[in-house]
């Protein structure tokens, strides 16, 4: 067996300093006439890796996938796939293949002619043509369902059937376009499975595009967030959340409160902020440096306050008061808005741990929101 630290290195290439990446994308830029859809992104990518994209519509993502698969090159930067460059090499003769945002199949064709259509350039011979087409469908548990056709299929069935399509030609990298978003969400959480299963099985890697925020999380290796072509952070699904670098990239992965503030004070490590929106000081663990006066953002994720009807005695520090503005039911979890003194809303999760019809706390409730000094990040940006 491996040791612990080579174990996690063989799992997180990217932190190994010698592991090489299959794919490198330096400084790619796309312009569309004075517009610049993707804008100087530096990615490296290694074998095996689940690898999210997430962003707002129009940030530049199908864009970036549509370059790592041929169909449009360029403006500027260069692509590299397991050392070779890829400028001027058509979509086919990439060992890329990359599944679309609104994939078409075929109608007039059954779901083996559809996926068997992504064989049509490779000129196997007719057995191998077939067993390729049955080993695919049995991949995405379509096997039986091969002789129908695609509107006889229900909607994450066809979607099945256009990733059957994009893996049969086995390639080394696959690109997916928002792969689930037509599937509700608890075929979405099986057909995520089975996306981790194919990937584990085949072990290619995934390039994948979402607007599902859980999605990413569940599923990716690393995610890299992008912002108007740029990409503004890449990192694991917890570092992303727990470590954002931004107020973009806090609000925008998950839910966040931002508290705008200066620092008053840093002593080993814990940084004091004072802030206009709260009464108290606001105390935080930071290993970052920060000097006395600089401004700053603190995040605090709604699932690390404390909702309680009695105050901390004598808590001056990490304490809110205020009241619950709105209430959310959600099942497992209720979210609650509190206004806060200075009026600025506060959210906050609490899980539902016990079964009750009954609010512990309710509508108008007067409550003190409480929180480590673990718990927040302080932003520089
Ligand atoms: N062929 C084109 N000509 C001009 N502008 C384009 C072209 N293709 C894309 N764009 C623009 O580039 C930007 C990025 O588009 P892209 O399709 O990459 O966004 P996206 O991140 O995939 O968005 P969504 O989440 O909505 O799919 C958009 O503003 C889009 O309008
Ligand atoms: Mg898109």
């Amino acid at each position: 067996m491996l040791p612990a630290q080579q174990k996690s290195l063989a799992d997180r290439p990217w932190l190994d300093p010698d592991a090489k990446p299959q794919i490198v994308i330096e400084n790619a830029t796309k312009t569309f006439g004075g517009f610049t859809a993707v804008d100087h992104v530096n990615l490296r990518i290694y074998r095996g890796e689940m690898f999210a994209l997430v962003g707002a519509s129009g940030c530049g993502k199908t864009t970036l996938l549509r370059m790592l698969a041929g169909f449009a090159s360029p403006s500027a930067g260069r692509i590299l796939i397991e050392d070779a460059d890829m400028a001027g090499v058509p979509p086919h003769q990439r060992p890329v293949n990359m599944m679309f945002q609104s994939y078409a199949l075929f109608p007039h064709m059954t779901v083996e002619e559809n996926v068997g259509y992504g064989l049509r350039r490779m000129h196997l011979d007719g057995a191998e043509n077939k067993k390729r087409v049955r080993d695919a469908l049995e991949m995405v548990q379509l096997g039986p369902l091969g002789k129908r056709k695609p509107h006889q299929l229900s909607g994450g069935q066809r979607q099945r059937v256009a990733l059957a399509r994009a893996l049969i030609r086995r390639p080394k990298v696959l690109l997916l376009d928002e792969p689930l978003s037509a599937l509700d969400k608890k075929l979405r959480e099986q057909t995520q499975f089975e996306l981790m299963n194919i990937q584990s099985q085949v072990g290619i890697t995934f390039i994948f595009v979402t607007h599902d925020q859980d999605e990413a999380m569940a599923l990716s290796t690393r995610i890299a967030v992008m912002n108007r072509g740029q990409v503004v952070q890449v990192g694991m699904p917890a570092e992303i959340y727990e470590f954002p670098q931004s107020r973009f990239v806090a609000d925008f992965v998950g839910t966040t409160n931002l508290f705008e503030g200066t620092v008053e004070r840093c002593d080993e490590g814990l940084i004091t902020i004072r802030c206009p929106e709260t009464a108290c000081a606001l105390l935080v663990e930071d290993v970052g440096r920060f000097a006395g006066g600089q401004r700053v953002w603190l995040a605090l994720r709604p699932e690390k306050i404390r909702l309680t009807k009695e105050s901390a005695a004598g808590a001056r520090i990490n304490q809110l008061k205020g009241m619950v503005w709105e209430l959310g039911y959600l099942g497992n979890r209720s979210t609650y808005r509190i206004k806060t003194e200075s009026g600025k809303l506060v959210t906050v999760f609490a899980q539902n741990e016990r079964r009750s019809a009954e609010w512990s706390i309710d509508w108008s409730d007067e409550v003190y929101l409480s929180w480590t000094a673990d718990s927040a990040v302080i932003l520089q940006q």
